[in-house]
């Protein structure tokens, strides 16, 4: 179950698309097998050496195909194109294509120009307050991490009020558009290679958790001829994971329900993005005191303290 659940968050899929994919797996394989056969009896009278020889040459030419006509019936070729895109890459010596999502080690592996900045996109629904505090902290440093963009899907959110002032572009995103192609395009334009979600309340959709997965290529950023990767998408919450999330547990609703549950104890997560809502593996957590006198509002300022401390450092390690 464990080794399921550990590829279901390198695909960034969930459990019906999971099992999918392990259909075509599994009839693509079958169907390939079958068409080798039946190819191989038309040429060869009978199983000699020649025979032998080219069975495992033939079955590794049709398996691709076979795949990827089962996958149009299991309606999961935008998931086959990209993997067998990939392996195809790391054949022809691509960059590699299929970093995991459990270390900075990892992380660092799939990115093939290492003096290139690194593009980071801020996500973000409301004040702002940790964009600012990343803004802030590398804007001044001599870095290859670069905030370029910040993403929004309200238009009052004080968030944008603190782009303008830095002179960073934005992207305002809306509902439908963002659940259908996670603005995958204009991300890949801008030369996003991470994603930082800072405040961000809406659920990220499986074709960007799938296209930043660390290690994906993103065609349009080329640099040096070669072709740059993604190094993932994290997400700050405001309470120790994984008490007080899923879905509706954001922002202020967080430090209620710490509250009203009497925890003497709260904290920050910040955490690896798949396709569900504050799931995905834990990179970093702190903690601190809720006290007898603290009321939702005290423990948001004691949060912000924690995430304004912690987050821009995480960041920066992540992106080494
Ligand atoms: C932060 O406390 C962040 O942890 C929380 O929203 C706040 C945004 O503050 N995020 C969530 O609740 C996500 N589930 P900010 O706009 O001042 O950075």
């Amino acid at each position: 179950m464990k080794s399921i659940n550990k590829l279901q968050q390198k695909w960034g899929v969930g459990q019906v698309q999971f099992w999918l994919i392990m259909t075509t797996f599994a009839l693509g394989g079958s169907l390939s097998g079958y068409l080798n056969k039946l190819i191989l009896k038309l040429v060869f009278l009978d199983k000699n050496l020649a025979y032998w020889l080219i069975y495992p040459l033939l079955l590794t030419i049709l398996w691709p195909f076979s795949v990827i006509l089962v996958s149009f019936v299991t309606g999961q070729f935008s998931f086959f194109k990209g993997y067998l895109g990939r392996i195809w890459g790391r054949l022809s010596g691509g960059p590699s294509t299929m970093g995991s999502k459990m270390g900075s080690e990892t992380l660092g592996s799939g990115h093939s120009v290492s003096t290139s900045p690194i593009h980071v996109a801020i996500f973000a629904s409301g004040a702002g307050s940790n964009a600012k505090k990343i803004i802030e902290y590398f804007e001044n440093k001599t870095t290859r991490i670069k905030i370029s963009l910040i993403v929004c899907n309200v238009p009052s959110a004080g968030v944008l009020d603190i782009a303008e002032s830095k002179g960073i572009p934005t992207l305002m995103i809306n509902k439908t558009e963002f659940a259908s192609t996670g603005y995958v395009e204009s991300l890949h334009n801008a030369d996003i290679h991470f994603i930082v979600l800072a405040g961000f309340l809406w659920k990220v959709p499986e074709v960007l958790v799938h296209a930043y997965q660390p290690g994906m290529k993103i065609d349009s950023s080329v640099v040096n001829g070669k072709v740059n990767t993604a190094r993932g998408i994290i997400n700050i919450h405001p309470a120790l994971l994984p008490n007080y999330g899923g879905k509706g547990m954001y922002g202020s609703r967080v430090h209620e329900a710490v509250v009203a549950a009497g925890e003497k104890e709260t904290g920050i997560t910040i955490h690896w993005v798949d396709a569900h809502y504050d799931e995905g593996d834990i990179i970093f957590q702190a903690r601190c005191a809720v006290d007898a006198s603290d009321t939702p509002t005290t423990v948001a300022e004691k949060i912000h303290v924690l995430e304004h401390q912690h987050f821009a450092p995480t960041i920066e390690s992540l992106l080494k």
